[in-house]
């Protein structure tokens, strides 16, 4: 499973990208709301495609069909990194459709269901983003929408990598891996959750108190 980071902000991608750690980046609006500050947004994709060479999901702000096109052709020719990211609207989906036809890859999002997932597949999208933790958040089974999901895909042979997004926290990941996403999509911290388990700190801890005791240079 491809790990992307879910995040605008360049000194959390720039430290994920320099460790490895990630295949890709998703942003939102929200996001560069957040993390922009005097950047304007093109300039913030086209940091973040100096600093990883993996997909970068770029959304649109227009809500009808021709301005997304207009904007995901603009986004798209920053750099071949980026991916188009729609909302999962009828618009949305008909600038998907016109947009895989222009081999500009794609990234439907705002997907709360399998039905919801069927139609982005149908448009050419790259990758659907399931929204887990906001289906959680409502009283709904996000993971139980990424399995439909995943059945849906496979019964019928779609190509559309599922992309689990809005994941809270490391058990969401480990779920996400078992129902079989093809890319989590993470905040930083629960990134950096991922590598922390109290017995590898314990572990660590007795090792060196050990080695100390040997009193021996490597
Ligand atoms: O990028 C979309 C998604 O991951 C948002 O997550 O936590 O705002 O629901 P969240």
């Amino acid at each position: 499973m491809k790990i992307f980071l879910d995040t605008a902000d360049l000194d959390e991608i720039r430290r994920a990208a320099e460790a490895r750690l990630i295949d890709g980046v998703t942003t939102n609006p929200s996001l560069l709301a957040k993390s922009a500050g005097d950047r304007e947004p093109v300039e913030v994709f086209m940091e973040i495609s100096r600093l990883v060479d993996g997909p970068i999901s770029a959304e649109v702000v227009a809500t009808d069909t021709e301005g997304m096109v207009t904007e995901g052709e603009k986004l798209a020719a920053l750099h071949e990194n980026i991916v188009v990211k729609v909302p999962l609207t009828e618009a949305g989906l008909r600038a998907c459709r016109t947009l895989s036809d222009r081999e500009i890859r794609t990234n439907v999002t705002l997907c709360f269901s399998a039905v919801q997932a069927l139609l982005a597949a149908k448009a050419g999208a790259t990758y659907i983003s399931p929204f887990v933790g906001r289906l959680d958040d409502v009283g709904h089974d996000g993971m139980e929408v990424l399995a439909e999901i995943r059945d849906l895909y496979d019964t019928y042979g779609y190509d559309t990598e599922i992309l689990a997004a809005s994941l809270r926290h490391p058990r969401h990941v480990l779920e996400a891996m078992k129902v079989g996403a093809d890319v989590a999509t993470l905040p930083p911290k629960v990134l950096y959750q991922l590598m922390h388990h109290p017995l590898t700190e314990s572990g660590l801890a007795t090792f060196l108190s050990d080695w100390e005791g040997l009193g021996r240079a490597l």
